[in-house]
C-alpha cells in the first residue's frame, strides 16, 4: 500500500482516503462521493479495529460482509480497497498508542474509556500506511471527527480532514452498522434518539434555553421507549465538549444509547433562539 501510494503521489496526483469497519451503508457511501470529488485516487479501507473495542463490547459480533463492501466501495469508485488482517496490521509485540488529553474525558470515552486510544492508534497506522492528501470522515461520531483534527494538529500530520453530514434513514434514524443488530421492535425505540434531538431544537426555538431542562425532558422521552438505557445526554461546546448550561450559542447536543444491547449514537448542533 505505502508503495502504490508512494508511485500516486510520484505522479503529482491526489489521495483521498476513506477509513470504516465495513459493513456499508450509505452513510460510508456518501463520504466515498465526498473522496471521489477531492482526491484523483479513492482509498478505502475495511479494518475491524480490535484496539478501539473494550472488553465485553460487540468485537467478535461486529457485522462483516467483505464481498459486497468491495463490490459497493468499487461502484463509488474507489481504486483500492486496503483491507489488511489483525495480526498483519499490529504485528505480534504492539506496544505503541496513541493518547489524548482531554477530548477523550466527554461523551463517548467515559463509557468506552480504551475507544479513543483505539481509533487515534488506528487512523495513525492508517495514515502513515495510505498517505493520503486529504481523509473523509462522518460526523455521525462528532468527538472522533474532532479527535482526529486534534491529533492532525498536534502531530503535524499533514492531511486535511473533512467532516461530513450524518446520512440518515427515510425516518430519520442515522444509519449505522450497528442498526443491523436491532429487532424491529428495537428499530421503534431506536427512532427515539433522532426524534429527541428535534425536540430539543423545537424547545429551544419556543425559546427554553437552559441546557439541564432540555436534556431531561429529552431523557423522558427515550426512556418512554421499551428497551433503552442512556449512557449519556450531553449539551457541550461543539469545539471543546465541556458542559453548557444555556444555549445562548450553537450548542452540540450529542447522546448514546442503549437499545436492548445495541449501543447507538447520534447528535445535532443546537441553534439558539433567533
Ligand atoms: P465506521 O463505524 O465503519 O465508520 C466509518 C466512517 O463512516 C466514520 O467516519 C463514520 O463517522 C462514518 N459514518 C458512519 N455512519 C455514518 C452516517 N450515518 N452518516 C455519515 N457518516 C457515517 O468510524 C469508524 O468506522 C472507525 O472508528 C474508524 C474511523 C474506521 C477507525 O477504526
Amino acid at each position: 500500500m505505502q508503495a502504490r501510494s508512494d508511485l500516486i503521489r510520484h505522479y503529482g496526483k491526489r489521495i483521498a482516503f476513506v477509513p470504516t469497519m465495513g459493513f456499508l451503508h450509505e452513510g460510508h457511501l456518501s463520504l466515498m462521493e465526498e473522496g471521489r470529488k477531492l482526491g484523483d485516487e479513492l482509498v478505502v479501507s475495511i479494518f475491524v479495529n480490535p484496539a478501539q473495542f473494550g472488553p465485553g463490547e460487540d468485537l467478535e459480533a461486529y457485522p462483516r460482509a467483505f464481498e459486497r463492501d468491495c463490490e459497493l466501495s468499487k461502484k463509488k469508485g474507489a481504486n483500492i480497497i486496503f483491507a489488511p488482517d489483525t495480526t498483519e496490521l499490529y504485528g505480534r509485540e504492539f506496544q505503541t498508542y496513541i493518547t489524548l488529553e482531554k477530548l477523550p474525558n466527554h461523551l463517548c470515552g467515559i463509557s468506552r474509556p480504551v475507544h479513543f486510544r483505539g481509533v487515534a492508534t488506528v487512523v495513525t497506522k492508517l495514515f502513515n500506511i495510505v498517505r493520503p492528501h486529504v481523509a473523509i470522515f462522518g460526523k455521525k461520531d462528532y468527538q472522533q471527527v474532532l479527535v482526529i483534527r486534534q491529533m492532525v494538529n498536534d502531530l503535524n500530520f499533514d492531511i486535511e480532514i473533512v467532516g461530513a453530514p450524518i446520512i440518515r434513514e427515510a425516518d430519520g434514524l442515522a444509519m449505522s452498522s450497528r442498526n443491523s443488530y436491532l429487532t424491529p421492535e428495537q428499530r421503534t425505540s431506536a427512532l427515539s434518539l433522532y426524534q429527541s434531538l428535534e425536540k430539543a431544537q423545537t424547545l429551544v426555538e419556543s425559546g427554553i434555553t437552559d441546557a439541564a431542562k432540555i436534556a431531561g425532558a429529552v431523557s423522558e422521552f427515550v426512556t418512554s421507549h421499551p428497551e433503552t438505557v442512556i449512557d449519556y445526554i450531553a449539551i457541550c461546546d461543539s469545539e471543546t465538549l465541556a458542559d453548557m448550561q444555556t444555549i445562548d450559542r450553537p450548542a452540540l447536543m450529542a447522546l448514546a444509547v442503549k437499545i436492548g444491547k445495541t449501543r447507538l449514537i447520534d447528535n445535532k448542533i443546537l441553534s439558539p433562539p433567533h
